[in-house]
């Protein structure tokens, strides 16, 4: 039924649409909504602690027995650099002073902790279909420990070099995740953001140097995306952004807002909240500190000293400081339960796929034939 079914089949799921794991916004409900739907769910677990990511495991374990994905966040942990430090929170000083907070002030928060032992004792306990990683993949023996799960093995990548070093490392399907996507960038043989490559030259780019399956990611959030992503050659996209409109993402309601606000051209890529380069609704700190700044802490480093920030000027009911992680097509998604907008997008895209198929008329066909052999005999001229 779908051009190319090697995804569905490898994953075991009935339409080629993958809720991308969001770390911090999106948890069971959702994963098991998608699944449930047909599509594959996925978890993220970079901002869980192991109990918080079992106890999410365990309920979707219990709601549902279609395949999910788990992923993980797989960064080199940094050592930190005090003098970074220092300079950050000088960079930062303004905003404390105007707030009247002090340096030392302990915030509760969690931070990003890359996939180690006691997770990977996690992902042999549930036996997660998928697992995913972000960043790359995490060192050969944890790897390995995956993978005689019998879990199929996905990585994010953000240019042809990178696939082909996750295809050569032995992953079953690569995301392609374009540079309109919302969120951390996957990025990790660069860090140079300004030649990162949108959906549309990556995909098909990704494809071709590649033999494993490409899942496509950035800027699809409805039907025409999707059928852009098949052609493209991709056999199944993972959609992140349109699904945070959903009432199962757990976000606040000025984020909420701010993703039904947000227009083409006002998110940026950033990493004035982690370190890393991650795509946002433009806000406060961006445009005053960003978006890139050459100032910010290691990832995950830089998120420490903007905690109490974003903890004071939420409880004001501001966003200022707050990341709000979007892809270049907020704007496209509907609001709607997550296993309605799973099963109406497999549908609406069904729907073009076959309104496009018409339109290829037999005599359009034959024109398509005609041009084809015009073109051989100038090439062999
Ligand atoms: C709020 C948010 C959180 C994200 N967190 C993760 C994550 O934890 N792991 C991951 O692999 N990708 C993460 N991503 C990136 C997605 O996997 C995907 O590449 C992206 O959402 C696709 O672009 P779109 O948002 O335009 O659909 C996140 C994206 C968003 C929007």
């Amino acid at each position: 039924m779908w051009p190319n079914e090697r995804l569905i089949n490898m994953f075991g799921i009935e339409v080629p649409i993958i809720q991308a794991p969001m770390a911090g916004s999106a948890f069971s409900d959702m994963a098991v909504a998608v699944s449930e739907a047909g599509g594959l769910g996925s978890l993220a677990c970079a901002l869980l602690s192991v109990e918080q990511a079992r106890r999410e495991l365990e309920t979707i374990r219990r709601r549902t027995s279609r395949p999910i994905n788990v992923n993980f966040f797989c960064h080199q942990q940094p050592r930190g650099d005090a003098a970074r430090e220092m300079n950050w929170r000088g960079r930062l000083e303004a905003y404390y002073v105007q707030m009247g907070l002090d340096h030392d002030a302990a915030v509760l928060t969690s931070n990003r902790a890359p996939f180690d032992e006691e997770m990977c004792d996690l992902v042999l306990e549930f036996q997660p279909e998928v697992v995913s990683f972000h960043f790359g993949l995490p060192d050969k023996t944890l790897l390995a420990r995956v993978r005689r799960t019998g879990a199929k093995i996905v990585s994010s990548a953000t240019s042809v070099d990178e696939a082909r070093w996750l295809e050569d490392q032995g992953c079953d399907a690569i995301v392609a995740q374009g540079y309109e996507a919302g969120g951390h960038r996957g990025m990790f043989l660069t860090q140079d953001v300004s030649t990162q490559v949108g959906t549309m030259a990556l995909v098909p780019q990704v494809v071709d140097a590649t033999k494993v399956p490409v899942i496509a990611a950035g800027g699809i959030a409805d039907a025409r995306g999707i059928v852009a992503a098949l052609a493209l050659g991709a056999g199944a996209v993972q959609i992140g952004t349109a699904y945070l409109h959903s009432p199962e993402a757990l976000i606040s309601p000025i984020y909420r807002q701010a993703l039904k606000d947000a227009k083409d051209n006002e998110t940026a890529v950033t990493n004035v909240f982690t370190g890393r380069p991650a795509r946002g609704i433009v806000n406060r700190l961006m445009r005053e500190a960003g978006p890139m700044s050459d100032v910010a802490p290691e990832f995950p480093l830089a998120a420490a000293a903007v905690a109490p920030l974003r903890a004071k000027s939420e409880m004001a009911g501001s966003a200022d400081f707050t990341p709000l992680w979007s892809g270049q097509a907020a704007r496209l998604s509907r609001a709607l339960p997550a296993a309605e907008l799973t099963k109406l997008l497999a549908e609406e895209t069904l729907e073009k796929l076959r309104f496009l198929q018409i339109m290829a008329s037999p005599d359009m066909l034959a024109q398509a034939a005609a041009l084809a052999t015009v073109g051989s005999r100038r090439v062999s001229r």
